[in-house]
């Protein structure tokens, strides 16, 4: 009996091996993963942030309250269980929900008034599966907490668009737009239904079921039917608050001043009810209407989930979708933990000694493999190639009698034999 992966998942395996032809897509490729997630560290450090871990599952009264009841995330696609202990768990559809709750629990504003998290795992939403869409995805993500000002909301889009740019994405268009308070939000919905009501009759079901549970969420409708109807549907941000109108006005400049360019979407309104004030998401136009991250601000949700009232923005990406996006480019694929060096003993005594030799050289730091199945010369050096090894180490029983070992580096095909104590300094060059 075999069993298949579940829908809308995929496995992450090794990279193929050098020389075989690339049959591997960049998404169940771990050595692209492996990048992908250090880029996304390695930039984040840059701008201070530290990184949380928190559990795949949490209450489901905590996604409920989060992202909200009327949301399709939570009416339609979250995996709700019970244990066998009889609590109501669901296994984190979103990074925010969990972080946000994390930063309560362990109550981190007391020793960091301003919180800058990052974090990269699993997310788990049923939805209808296909290319760039999964009901398992992974995001890598970032919250800040405790800061209000609107230059931080334009730090988080230059974050995020300086990790697509060092991953060779450039091509990505940045759509902006503020979704304001809940209060502003009240005055907007009233013309909004307004406007729609009429026009319920022509919709399709799931905005017809919006308009009853979350209205502002028709404006997010990828049904083209509905897209044309509500072309000329009021803006939110005619409807802006004074202080709303300005924090954003603040972050488009200096989303210029950063030389980001942007546009402004008055349809942009996510998928999440904590949102407030400002609202982005990244497309790239090789994933089509799928965007490639998005994130806002939301400044009542800490209070919301129990913590002292505290403003907050970030934003998650879809790892999934970047590598979809670096394939599409025919940007090159990022290579594996290549080797330093691959060992060929030859005959009983050079394999019982391959061990310990191999062991003083990943003591020495480097990356070492052996031949543990007895092959051929000419297969050894084979796999050593395949392993992307830049040294084949070949040992015999002379070698073993006098303590040396035969070079060859694979790239020249150039041989030597030196002492093996001196092994480790020349595969260091
Ligand atoms: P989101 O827009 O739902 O936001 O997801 C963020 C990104 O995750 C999306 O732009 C997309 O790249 C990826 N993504 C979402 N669902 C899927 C899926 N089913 N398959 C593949 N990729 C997917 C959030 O989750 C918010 N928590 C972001 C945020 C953080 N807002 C503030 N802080």
């Amino acid at each position: 009996m075999q069993y298949g992966r579940p829908d809308g998942t995929f496995d992450i395996v090794p990279p193929v091996p050098c020389g075989r032809k690339e049959a591997r897509s960049f998404v169940n490729d771990s050595a692209c993963w492996l990048h992908v997630e250090s880029v996304f560290r390695s930039v984040c450090k840059t701008y201070g942030f530290a990184e949380i871990r928190t559990p795949i599952f949490e209450q489901t009264d905590l996604f409920h309250r989060a992202v909200g009841d009327g949301t399709d995330i939570v009416a339609k696609e979250t995996y709700d269980f019970v244990t066998r202990g009889g609590d109501r768990l669901t296994l984190r559809p979103e990074g925010t929900a969990g972080a946000i709750r994390a930063y309560v629990s362990e109550r981190l504003w007391i020793e960091r008034p301003i919180a800058k998290l990052l974090y990269i795992g699993p997310n788990f939403r049923y939805e209808r599966a296909q290319r760039g869409r999964y009901r398992q995805h992974h995001q890598a993500g970032v919250e800040v907490l405790g800061a209000s000002m609107p230059s931080i909301d334009a730090e988080i889009i230059d974050l995020a668009v300086s990790f697509y740019r060092a991953l060779g994405i450039d091509d990505i268009t940045v759509k902006v737009n503020s979704v304001g308070t809940k209060e502003s939000r009240a005055s907007y919905l009233d013309a909004l239904k307004a406007y729609a009501e009429p026009l319920l009759g022509e919709m399709s079901d799931d905005n017809k079921r919006r308009f009853e549970q979350n209205p502002l969420r028709m404006l997010d409708s990828k049904d083209k039917r509905d897209i044309a109807l509500l072309q000329d549907a009021p803006n939110l941000i005619d409807f802006l608050d004074d202080a709303s109108a300005e924090h954003f006005a603040k972050v488009c400049q200096y989303l210029t001043d950063l030389g980001i360019p942007f546009e402004i979407d008055h349809r942009l309104v996510r998928g999440f009810d904590y949102y407030t004030r400002t609202a982005f998401e990244i497309q790239c136009k090789v994933l089509g209407d799928k965007a490639l991250g998005g994130g806002g601000r939301y400044n009542q949700l800490v209070e919301q989930l129990g913590g002292p009232a505290t403003p907050g923005i970030g934003f998650g990406l879809g790892i999934e979708r970047v590598l979809i996006t670096m394939e599409e480019l025919g940007l090159p694929r990022p290579s594996g933990n290549q080797l330093d060096a691959f060992l060929c003993p030859m005959g009983d005594a050079a394999r019982d000694a391959a061990t310990s030799i191999a062991s003083n050289l990943r003591k020495a730091g480097l990356s070492v493999d052996i031949d543990y199945m007895g092959r051929r010369l000419k297969a050894m050096l084979e796999m050593a190639d395949a392993g992307g090894a830049k040294y084949a180490i070949v040992i015999g029983d002379d070698e073993i009698a006098s303590q040396t070992a035969a070079v060859r580096e694979l790239a020249t095909q150039s041989q030597q034999t030196i002492p093996l104590s001196e092994l480790a300094m020349l595969i260091k060059g």
